[in-house]
C-alpha cells in the first residue's frame, strides 16, 4: 500500500487527517514537507503493522505523543511516557512569563513538579545564564527528565527527586515557577486525561492543596526579591490570587493563557 493510501483511509476528519501525518512521518523519518515527496512511496509490512498497532491505540484514546513517545515543547521534540504529563502549549505561555520577569545576569531556577523537565528546558535554551534544578517526587518522571535534560541541557539543569521544596536549600533561589497538580478528583475533565499519571494531575483540597503549600513555603526558599510564578486551573484565578495577598506576596499579577483565560500567578518576594 502507497503512504498516500494509507492516509487517505485514515483521514476521516481533520484530527485523524492530522494524526496519521504524524503517525506517518514518524515510521518513514520524515519531516512535513519531505512528507509531500513520500506520497508514492510503497509501505513495507512491518511499517504497515507497526502503523495498524499505533492506530488501534489512538482508536482506544492514547494521546498520540504517548504513543510515539514524542511531544513538541517550545521548538524542542521532548522524550514522554505514561509517567509524566504532556507538556500543554499553555505551559509555554509559562515560560514566556518566565522569561519576562525581572531577573538581572545569573539566576537560580528551581522547577518544582518538573516531569518531562519541559519548563527548565525551554527556558534554559533562552536563559544560558541561569541555572537550573528540576523536582519532582516521581522517580519514573525523573527517568524521563533526565533523557531530555541530556539531549537538550546536558549539564545546565539539575534533577532531584523528592517533595516540593524538601530537597532544596533555603534562601537559595531567585525565581520558582511550578505546574503543580490542581485539579480536584472529582473533575470532570479527569476522565479524558485516563492516559495521564493522576499524581500528576490531581491535588487535594478541590485541588489547591499543592499550589496552598507551594505559596506558604516559597518565601523560605527565595532570596530577596526572588519571584514564585505558578500555573493553575481555568477557575481558580481569584482564589490563587487571593492566596498570593495573604501570604504576603508583593506586585502579585495573574496571567491569562493563550484562550484568555486566568491561568497563571505571580509574586515577588520581600520579606
Ligand atoms: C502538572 S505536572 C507538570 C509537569 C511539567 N512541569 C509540565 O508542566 O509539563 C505536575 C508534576 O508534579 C509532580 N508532583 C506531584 N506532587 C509532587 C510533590 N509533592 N513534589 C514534587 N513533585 C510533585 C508530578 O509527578 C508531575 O510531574
Amino acid at each position: 500500500m502507497q503512504v498516500r493510501q494509507w492516509w487517505r483511509m485514515r483521514a476521516v476528519n481533520d484530527e485523524a487527517r492530522k494524526d496519521a501525518q504524524e503517525l506517518l512521518m514518524h515510521q518513514l523519518g520524515v519531516s512535513r514537507t519531505g512528507f509531500y515527496q513520500v506520497q508514492d512511496q510503497y509501505l513495507a509490512g512491518e511499517q504497515l503493522d507497526c502503523l495498524h498497532q499505533q492506530w488501534l491505540k489512538r482508536e482506544q484514546g492514547t494521546p498520540l505523543p504517548y504513543i510515539l513517545g514524542k511531544a513538541w515543547f517550545w521548538g524542542m521534540s521532548l522524550r514522554v511516557s505514561a509517567d509524566v504529563l504532556i507538556p500543554r502549549p499553555d505551559t509555554e505561555v509559562l515560560v514566556q512569563a518566565l522569561l519576562e520577569l525581572d531577573v538581572a545576569g545569573e539566576a537560580d531556577v528551581a522547577d518544582l513538579g518538573t516531569g518531562s523537565a519541559a519548563i527548565a528546558l525551554a527556558a534554559s535554551r533562552e536563559r544560558p545564564q541561569w541555572r537550573f534544578v528540576g523536582v519532582d517526587r516521581s522517580e519514573a518522571a525523573l527517568r524521563i527528565a533526565r533523557q531530555n535534560v541530556d539531549e537538550f541541557a546536558a549539564g545546565r539543569v539539575h534533577l532531584v527527586c523528592g517533595s516540593w521544596f524538601d530537597p532544596l536549600k533555603p534562601h537559595s533561589w531567585d525565581v520558582v515557577v511550578s505546574n503543580p497538580p490542581y485539579l480536584s478528583s472529582d473533575d470532570s475533565h479527569l476522565s479524558a486525561l485516563i492516559h495521564e499519571p493522576l499524581g500528576a494531575l490531581v491535588a487535594g483540597d478541590q485541588g489547591l492543596a499543592d499550589l496552598a503549600r507551594i505559596v506558604d513555603c516559597a518565601p523560605l526558599y527565595l532570596r530577596q526579591g526572588g519571584w514564585l510564578l505558578l500555573e493553575h486551573g481555568w477557575q481558580q484565578g481569584a482564589v490563587v490570587h487571593h492566596m498570593f495577598k495573604r501570604a504576603g506576596w508583593h506586585d502579585v499579577r495573574t496571567l491569562v493563557d493563550l484562550a484568555g483565560r486566568d491561568r497563571m500567578c505571580l509574586g515577588q518576594w520581600h520579606g
